[in-house]
């Protein structure tokens, strides 16, 4: 006899714990299942997004920054550090801690809402019952009269860098190096290689990365992606564009890489290597072989704008399907179905989604680039303002980058926001709000903002787009 729940979630990652959660307080019984486990083999809550991936990545990016202004800016500070040392194992014990909270966090919040936690792997049969495996290999089935897919992504693997225990490594174990290699290869200049890439070069990595684009950072509005290259090269990140790896071979102690670029073949010596080249979606043995769940090309599954899938009851949220794979993206998504679920209206604007590089300088953006108005033949007027000129910035040493906002040519209405430099990762914040109410650039530009701010930089990028910033010769 199957255990009768409203909603069964495969999945406890951002968008499937959120979405237990908003069913439950709808007055849902809830039933999440997830498989993942910790590092003493214990079942966890979190899933990619808090065990390894936004939340370790941040601690490290966060405690790697300290010790990189503790080495070079403090003392332009006045303040004088003696003997500043790494200490690698502390260093990993507090991202263990963060993320421990977190995920116990979540699992607090379970009890809290009465929502069941079933450890192991979920399987949807037919008519809305998921079968799951337990660790132990004892199965059990799940009634519902909804099913919300939420199995989320890991990472792509390419045949010529196969993993090799720790010396070739995905994210995973890019986030758990036990000590600082000398010499890191990356291959993929993208979120995650800019973001791990930059942890192990603050920790004194020599960090090469090998991007198979031509174009560094293709999603980014161009102004920024040169200005965000300009900077990484500066800190010493070496991203050599339009690299093709063609192999790799691992020694002893060390991992070879064959490549190709413009100007013909090379090979690089590095001691680990971090393969960061996408991730895909986790479909592989989620239903049984007589349900016809749809996939798109991609092999995300298939759904419509409000992720129902092609199975009645049965919705997909987060990496599993299309958009941008990020958590928030994966939490508006769990929110939405579980208010369609309950009949109330709901939607996602998938329009304005933030995205944010959390690398030092900061690069985040939302709404359209000037490459896609231009090739939308969208009229448009555009208004930047850099950090150099503003007195926080110059405050805090973060005086690299800018903010840059596009509006509409007849309209003002604000169409995209793009930033580089010191806590974009907030300030982007601002940008979405202008877009969620169809702020026109005016509107920014008659907002006071508090003095002296890094957010004085965005008011003069929309004076700028009046052609008035206040602080320019
Ligand atoms: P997941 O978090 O992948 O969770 C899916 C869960 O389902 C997992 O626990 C999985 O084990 C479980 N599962 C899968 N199949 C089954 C099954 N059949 N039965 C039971 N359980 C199953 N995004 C951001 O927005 N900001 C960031 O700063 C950021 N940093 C990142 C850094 C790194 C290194 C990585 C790798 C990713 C980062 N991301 C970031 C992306 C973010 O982690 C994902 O977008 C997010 O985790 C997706 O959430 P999800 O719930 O869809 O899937
Ligand atoms: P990505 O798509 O950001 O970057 C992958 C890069 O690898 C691309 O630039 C691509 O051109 C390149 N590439 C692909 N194949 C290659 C090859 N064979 N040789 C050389 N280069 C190759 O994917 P990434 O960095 O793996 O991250 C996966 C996802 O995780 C992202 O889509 C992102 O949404 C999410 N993420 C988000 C973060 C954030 O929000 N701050 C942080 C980390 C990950």
């Amino acid at each position: 006899m199957a255990d009768r729940f409203d909603v069964v979630v495969i999945g406890g990652g951002p968008a499937g714990y959120v979405a237990a959660i908003r069913c439950a307080q709808l007055g849902m019984r809830v039933a999440c299942v997830d498989n993942w486990r910790d590092g003493k083999d214990q079942p966890v809550l979190g899933g990619t997004c808090l065990n390894v991936g936004c939340i370790p990545s941040k601690a490290l990016l966060e405690s790697s920054e300290l010790y990189a202004l503790a080495r070079t800016q403090m003392a332009g500070h006045g303040v004088r550090l003696a003997g500043v040392e790494l200490d690698l194992p502390a260093m990993m014990a507090h991202k263990e801690r963060v993320t421990r909270d977190l995920t116990s966090g979540v699992a607090t919040l379970f009890r809290a809402h009465d929502i069941a936690w079933v450890p192991g792997t979920g399987r949807l049969l037919a008519h809305r019952q998921v079968e799951v495996t337990g660790h132990d290999d004892a199965k059990r089935v799940l009634a519902a009269e909804h099913v919300i897919l939420a199995s989320g992504s890991s990472p792509t693997s390419i045949g010529v860098a196969p993993l090799s225990a720790d010396r070739v490594v995905d994210s995973t174990g890019a986030l758990a190096f036990d000590s600082v290699p000398p010499r890191l290869g990356v291959i993929g200049a993208g979120v995650i290689g800019l973001e791990l890439g930059s942890v192990w070069r603050r920790l004194g990595s020599e960090v090469v990365l090998l991007e198979a684009q031509e174009r560094f950072l293709t999603m980014v509005d161009g102004q920024i992606a040169r200005e965000a290259m300009k900077q990484f090269t500066a800190q010493g990140l070496d991203i050599r564009l339009g690299a093709r790896v063609r192999g790799s071979r691992t020694e002893t102690k060390s991992v070879v890489v064959d490549y190709q670029d413009a100007n013909g073949d090379h090979t690089l010596e590095v001691d680990r290597l971090v393969v960061a080249v996408g991730r895909r979606p986790n479909t592989r043995g989620l239903c049984a072989e007589d349900v016809t769940l749809l996939l798109d090309e991609w092999g995300f599954v298939h759904v419509d704008e409000q992720c129902r899938t092609n199975l009645p009851g049965v919705y997909a949220i987060g990496d599993v399907v299309r958009g941008p794979m990020l958590a928030h993206k994966g939490m508006e998504e769990g929110i939405m179905v579980a208010e369609a679920i309950a009949g109330h209206a709901a939607q996602v604007n998938y329009e304005v989604i933030p995205s944010v590089i959390y690398t030092a300088p900061e690069i985040a953006w939302a709404g359209k680039t000037e490459e896609r108005l231009k090739s939308e033949g969208i009229g448009y007027r555009v208004g930047s303002f850099p950090f150099a000129a503003n007195g926080r910035a110059k405050a805090m040493s973060a005086t690299a980058g800018l903010v840059k906002i596009l509006a509409d040519a007849e309209t003002d209405r604000v169409l995209g926001v793009h930033m580089v430099g010191p806590h974009c990762s907030e300030l982007i914040a601002l940008g979405v709000m202008a877009l969620e109410f169809g702020a026109s650039s005016e509107d920014l530009a008659l907002t006071i903002f508090a003095h002296p701010s890094l957010s004085e930089v965005f008011h003069e990028a929309a004076l700028a787009v009046g052609g008035q910033p206040i602080h320019v010769a």
